[in-house]
Order: C-alpha cells, then structure tokens, then sequence
C-alpha cells in the first residue's frame, strides 16, 4: 500500500556492528508549529534545523494558502513572513495535509477562529483518522465542519466570524486536540482554558510563550489546566528546532540489538513529555549515557552513546504512554530481542496513528516467527532474546513511516533478512533515514524492482 506515488520496497540484513554519530533531522512537533505561528505573528520568524519531512513540507504550503509567505532559504532554513492573528486569508484551493495528522488538525485549530472557509484533504491514511476530537471543541468556539461519515476527511471547516472563549477537558491524551484548541483560542476573546487529565508534549505551550502570547500552567485535581490569553499580538522569534528524539529512537534501537554496537547520537530532546522511550529502555537494561546536558532552542537536550545490550522484557506503565506514543512500534520491535514478555498496556491510541499500530506490529511481529497478544489497548510481545527473531518475511508498512522503520531496525538483528513492502512513507518525517543508517554501517537497501 503506498500513499502518493510508487511503493519502495525496503530488505534489511544482519550485518556487522553499527558505529559513529547519528545527526537526525529536526524535531517534527516543532518545525509544524514554528511554521504554524510564524504565520499567525505580525513580521519575519526565522527558523533553522527545520524538519524538512513531506508532512512538514505540506504545513508549509498550506500556510501559504492562508496568506503566509514561506521561504526556504537554504537546508532547515526558512523564513516565514506572517499575517498576524485575525489575518488569515481564506484559501483558494484545497488544503491537502498529506499524511499529517498533525498538520491538519493544527491547521483546522487555527483557522476556526477566522471568518473564512477552508476544505482539507490527506492521504488514504489521513482520510482513515477522526477529526471530530478536534472539530468537537472548535465547534464551542462557533466553528462548524462538514465532513465524511465518522468525521474523517476530506472536511470543510467555516471558522467562526465571532468566536467565544472554551474552556475543554480533552477526553483523550492528544497535543493535537490540545494544541487545536490553544491556535483556535489565539484568535477568541477573553481567556481559552484547556484541562489535560494526563500531561502531553508541551511544545504548543512553550512556542506560544517565546513568541508572546500570556500562557499559563499549573496543575489542579483534574490534571494540567492551561490558560491562554485571547487575541495577543504574536511576535516574530529566531526558532532553532532541536533534533526530533522520535527519529532517534530508531538508530538508538538498532545500536542497542546489533551485537557490538556503539554510536554518538547527538542533540536529543530530553523533555519529559517526550522522552519515555529512553526510560523504558533503560528499565530494560539498554547502555545509554546521557551526555552533556543543556538547553537548546527551549528545549532540554543531552547527547546520548548508545551501546548493545542484553535487554529484558519489561511493562511498560500505561502512564508513561502519552510520553512515548510514537515509540511503541519501535520498542516492540526492541522487545522482541530482549529475554521475557514486554507487556504495553493503556495504548489504544495507538490504533488511531497513521495505522493501527497495535495491529501493524503485531501481524508482522508474527510474519517475523515473534509471539505476540494483543486487545483493543494492549499489545504483549514475547521476546526471543538476542539474535533469536527469525525473521525472513515482508512486513505491511499501511502508508505509516514509524511501522516502516520499526521492522528494518528488527531486520537488522534478525536470522534471516525482513522486508517493508514500501518504505516510501519515510520520507514524511525521516527522509535521511536510509542514508543515517548506512553511515553506521546498516545493511538496508532498496529491493530491485
Ligand atoms: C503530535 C502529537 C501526537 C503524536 C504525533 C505528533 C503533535 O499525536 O502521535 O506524531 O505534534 O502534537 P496525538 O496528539 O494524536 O497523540
């Protein structure tokens, strides 16, 4: 199944052990938003290290749609000249967020707040995912949505000509629904008030307060209450967008399954909303050192040396989950070379990403020659210990690049070589993924056709 354009075929071998310094590419969450609210700011924002993934290309092109001018001025370096809260400009084509879910559900935030129509469209994979977690608290503001049965895309939305203050309880962990909520409460009067039972990632909140919008947090019984002052004057900021840790996690994987492994990966968040994976896999026994500790564009970072390890199997707390969302394919493809049972419970988000993860990992999981369990919020993997996944079959990627990735870090430790049947889908937030990898010396090639 490809999303736009020809399936690549993906093989990946056991080889020998992975070495020297993984560079991932900038942090996906960020570069969206620093896009998104250079936009909304009256001025010229700069942004450097800029995820230049398709989904991040695609939020680019769509805030030219409203209005905004969107330069690339050299690799990661853009300049986005804005329009200023209240200025967006209603577009005149079709807003096609490709395989972001991020993109259009933030887009969709900060739009229904202005009186102007905008029609959004994806991907077969974004046309599957519900939208109407966020068109359900953007219809408070007075915005209304058409879409298609079950509120999926594609899906116009009227903003609202006199919106009014929300304050939300979002009933499911999201920064997408939450950070819908903040864009849209950018453009409303008064105070917009947004509850979150467990904490999320946080780069909505920190973003909005560097570029002057009065945010503030604390937390209260129901959990974290977040409170944003309505119609501010956003002003332009230099963003330096931090390495993404969701992209790291995959050469940190490999390292950590390939015997005699041992790499340099550099920059990587360490925010706490983020970084649940590395706990787990230190839980786990993984040889991870985090390095040099600082603050890079607002955020946390530490360099990490990443050496194999004999892990084991261990459960994951469904608390954790919101931490490391993104990481469950990749760790369940970890955790089928650890000795004993990884049990990740609490993640039916999970069946609501660019796949169905749950069922992604698990079917090839088991094409793979791995034990697994699974229910509508757990997936169990039971590990074969190191060098003991057979391997040897072709894996669905279903147009979602995490799913892609995951089962060529297993490839890597397996006996025998797995194949993606498309690794295109990569390109939406790793497209050096292929190149990063062979530097340390990965045997992942692209199959004849
Ligand atoms: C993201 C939030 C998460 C995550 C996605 C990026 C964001 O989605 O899975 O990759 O940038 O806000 P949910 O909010 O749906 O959990």
């Amino acid at each position: 199944m490809s999303g736009h354009g020809e399936a690549i075929v993906m093989v990946a071998r056991r080889g020998g052990a992975l070495s020297g310094v993984a560079e991932v590419p900038g942090d996906k969450s960020i570069s969206h938003r620093a896009l998104i609210l250079g936009a909304l700011s009256v001025g010229e924002t700069r942004v450097t290290g800029l995820l230049e993934g398709q989904d991040v290309l695609d939020t680019a092109k769509a805030m030219r749609a409203f209005g905004a001018e969107v330069v690339r001025q050299g690799p990661g370096a853009w300049l986005v000249r804005g329009v200023g809260v209240g200025g967006l400009a209603e577009p005149s084509q079709v807003i096609d967020c490709g395989n972001s879910g991020t993109g259009a559900r933030l887009i969709m935030g900060c739009m229904a707040t202005s009186p102007i129509t905008a029609t959004f469209t994806g991907d077969a994979s974004l046309r599957k995912r519900p939208m109407g977690r966020v068109t359900e608290p953007l219809a408070l503001f007075g915005a209304e949505a058409y879409g298609r049965r079950g509120g999926r895309l594609p899906m116009t939305v009227v903003g609202a000509a006199d919106p009014v203050p929300v304050r939300y309880t979002t009933p499911i962990p999201s920064a997408q629904v939450k950070s819908a909520v903040l864009l849209a409460g950018l453009n409303a009067p008064g105070e917009t008030v947004v509850i979150e039972r467990e904490p999320t990632r946080d780069h909505s909140e920190r973003m909005l307060r560097g570029f002057g919008a009065e945010v503030s947090v604390e937390d209260v019984p129901e959990g974290r209450l977040i409170r944003l002052v309505g119609q501010p004057e956003l002003r332009p900021q230099v963003v330096a967008v931090p390495r993404d840790p969701s992209s790291a996690a995959f050469p940190v994987c490999a390292a950590l399954i390939v015997p005699d492994s041992d790499i340099f990966v550099p920059g990587i968040s360490q925010n706490p909303t983020r970084n649940g994976l590395f706990t787990t896999l230190v839980e786990m026994g993984a040889d991870i050192a985090f390095e040099n500790p600082r603050t890079e564009g607002g955020e946390p970072v530490a360099d990490l040396r990443v050496k194999f390890s004999a892990l084991r199997g261990v459960e994951v707390p469904p608390a954790r989950a919101a931490s490391m969302i993104d990481e469950y394919p990749v760790l369940a493809a970890v955790a089928a070379c650890a000795e004993g049972r990884t049990v990740m419970r609490g993640v039916r988000e999970l069946r609501v990403k660019e796949s169905d993860r749950i069922d992604a990992m698990a079917r090839g999981l088991e094409a793979c020659g791995v034990r697994v369990e699974e229910d509508e919020d757990t997936l169990i993997v039971h590990g074969m210990g190191p060098g003991g996944v057979p391997g040897g079959a072709t894996c669905a990627s279903h147009i979602d690049h995490r799913i892609a990735m995951a089962f060529l870090v297993l490839g890597l430790a397996s006996r025998r070589p797995v194949t993606v049947d498309d690794g295109s889908p990569i390109a939406t937030s790793f497209p050096a993924f292929e190149a990063l990898m062979a530097g340390l010396g990965a045997d992942i090639r692209r199959a004849m056709p």
